[in-house]
């Protein structure tokens, strides 16, 4: 595991998105793993800028999601589809089929998600996943817990992820207390994987996966058994590693 210190979150933005530049640059129609929150914006900019600039071309791109709502609608300004529009997708020329975002309002969610994870298998893997990380240490919606998760699973938010989330709704009341999302397994498939981290809040996150064991009371832990992951920090989130 490499771990990359940044002066803010803009450098962090051109750094991470440096890399997914280089990715499709290398190999257009690459599979890219996506999240949502406000750690990856500034990186979304850089890719929309790579676009604009005629840098980067994301028409043979396929994306894959890690999480969504259980219970919220692509309409809702809440959901991870609305959000991933409203950030990156309106703004680059990835084509609408090849978005690959869980749906929060499935029949079936169980259904739901082991289609998706057939659908990642069918389209080779993912080839760089993008992560943020949780205050816990969760990544995608896996909260701490006694084991790891494996395939994409319906999950219960835990009351720090409904505490920390609250902020984008008008009460913590209209937090949805259900989430799909990849599993931990699904995310340790994909050949290249960058964190990203800002501000002092996630400092003891990012000290128990930096410095701290292997273990599922901390997800983002299991990163440290990959052969490829990279950790972008602003200087406030490593602050503790010191
Ligand atoms: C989002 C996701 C979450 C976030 C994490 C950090 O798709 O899976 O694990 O990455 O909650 O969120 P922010 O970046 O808002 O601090």
């Amino acid at each position: 595991m490499v771990v990359k210190v940044y002066k803010d979150a803009a450098a962090i933005g051109a750094a991470a998105g440096m890399v997914f530049a280089s990715q499709v640059i290398t190999k257009p129609d690459s599979v890219l793993g996506l999240a949502t929150g406000s750690t990856p914006i500034p990186t979304y900019k850089f890719m929309i800028k790579a676009y604009e600039d005629g840098i980067v071309d994301y028409s043979k791109v396929t994306t894959f999601n890690l999480d969504e709502y259980v219970g919220l609608g692509h309409e809702h300004d809440q959901s991870y589809y609305y959000f991933m529009h409203d950030n990156l997708f309106n703004y680059i020329n990835v084509p609408e089929e090849s978005i690959n975002v869980l749906s929060g309002t499935a029949a079936d969610p169980d259904k739901e998600c082991a289609e998706y994870e057939a659908r990642i298998d069918a389209a080779g893997g993912i080839d760089l996943q993008i992560l943020g990380i949780g205050r816990n240490g969760h990544i995608a919606f896996n909260e701490p817990a006694d084991d790891f998760a494996d395939k994409t699973h319906k999950v219960a938010l835990t009351e720090s992820t409904i505490e920390a989330n609250k902020r984008f709704f008008a009460s913590a009341d209209d937090v949805p207390r259900y989430a799909v999302s990849m599993g931990i397994g699904s995310i340790m498939r994909a050949k290249k994987i960058i964190l990203i981290a800002t501000g002092a809040d996630k400092a003891d996150a990012i000290y128990a996966l930096v410095k701290g064991g292997v273990t599922p009371q901390c997800p983002a832990s299991i990163l440290r058994m990959h052969s490829d992951v990279t950790i972008f920090c602003d200087e406030a989130a490593y602050s503790k590693c010191k």
